[in-house]
């Protein structure tokens, strides 16, 4: 674990001669995180939601960068009541998908949240995102139940999942 300054902790994996940087983000710095929404999710958060969502103390979102925070590829946000968590949004831009970085991600969220006192993580997913299922899965989630209508856009059901970590 790397701590840059109070704002801004960073876990750090090596991959080949990149390594990726996860950043603790702020409600002043909502805008990385809203960025990555708007190009990643059909029903994407609007500013004003990702903004309002960290100012609560057990919310957190983290950016996840390739080049030390010059620019980010992913983020993601978590509600965090020890020794629970909730995984809420996890995303990956389009041109780094498919190169492990979600699986990176996951990992190094999963590293934070265990020194958070967590022991448990929920999470829900669209029945039809088979990217983020297999994802999942291959993490050892487990599927552990169905919400029927759950996403507002279009009525889709989700999947329920859970992981002891
Ligand atoms: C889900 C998401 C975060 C995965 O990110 P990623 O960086 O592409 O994932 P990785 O490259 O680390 O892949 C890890 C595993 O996920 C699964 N996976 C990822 N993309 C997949 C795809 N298109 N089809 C099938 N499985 C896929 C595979 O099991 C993969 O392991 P493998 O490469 O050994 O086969 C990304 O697709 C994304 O941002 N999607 C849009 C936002 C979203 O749906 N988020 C989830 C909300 S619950």
């Amino acid at each position: 674990m790397y701590i840059m300054s109070e704002t801004c902790s960073f876990y750090a994996e090596k991959c080949e001669n990149i390594r990726p940087t996860l950043i603790s983000l702020q409600p002043e710095t909502a805008a990385l995180w809203h960025d990555i929404e708007t190009t990643c999710f059909q029903a994407p958060w609007s500013m004003e939601s990702c903004s309002d969502f960290l100012t609560e103390r057990t919310n957190h979102a983290w950016a996840f960068s390739l080049d030390s925070g010059k620019t980010f590829i992913g983020a993601a946000a978590l509600q965090v009541l020890p020794p629970e968590a909730e995984l809420l949004r996890l995303a990956i831009k389009e041109p780094f998908r498919r190169h492990g970085y979600g699986r990176q991600f996951m990992t190094a969220l999963i590293k934070w949240l265990r020194d958070e006192g967590v022991n448990q993580m929920w999470l829900e997913v669209r029945v039809s995102n088979e990217p983020a299922i297999s994802l999942y899965e291959s993490l050892g989630f487990k599927r552990n139940g169905l919400r029927k209508r759950y996403y507002k856009n279009n009525g889709e059901d989700a999947y329920t999942y859970g992981r002891t970590i």
